[in-house]
């Protein structure tokens, strides 16, 4: 871990007093400096809080918003909720992994420009299907509509 990493970390720490009971807190303050959870940041946090490993990785993995891989700068939603699902949420999620060239196993793209998930509901299912870019709701999506979002940010992050 670089010193820089490390006061990075440090001053999460220090806002949040070093208390064990601000641990999700932390996490979620690392989580959105760095995207996901590092594994090195994850160890060094529980020496820093005197609590064990397995401890952090318990609350780590138990919240569905924490990740423990690296992920891609533009967070790509689909959901595939009851709603948005028999409007047509699959074809969109098809378009959109065949525009960036992932699939179920592959959600993250090389470039780390981009990774892809599906949720079970985003709560917009009137305005289904739905999905979400960097928690940005886009409604009534279709598969077109989608590639074209993907195709913008492409061209702003060129
Ligand atoms: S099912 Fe998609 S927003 Fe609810």
């Amino acid at each position: 871990m670089t010193s820089e990493v490390k006061e990075k970390v440090d001053n999460i720490l220090f806002r949040h007093n070093c208390e064990k009971k601000e641990l999700i807190n932390i996490i979620q303050e690392i989580q959105k400096e760095y995207r996901y959870l590092p594994e090195d940041i994850l160890i060094y946090t529980a020496e820093k809080l005197d609590i064990s490993q397995s401890k952090i990785y318990g609350v780590a993995t138990f919240y569905e918003n924490f990740s423990l891989e690296v992920k891609g700068k533009n967070i790509i939603k689909i959901c595939d909720g009851t709603a948005c699902h028999v409007r047509k949420s699959v074809p969109i999620l098809n378009a959109i992994y065949k525009e960036l060239g992932l699939t179920d196993k592959k959600r993250t793209t090389d470039d780390m420009l981009f990774t892809v998930e599906t949720v079970s509901c985003l709560g917009a299912c009137g305005l289904a299907p739905v999905i979400t870019i960097n928690d940005h709701v886009h409604p009534k999506m279709t598969p077109e509509s989608a590639i074209e979002l993907v195709q913008s940010i492409k061209k702003e992050e060129m």
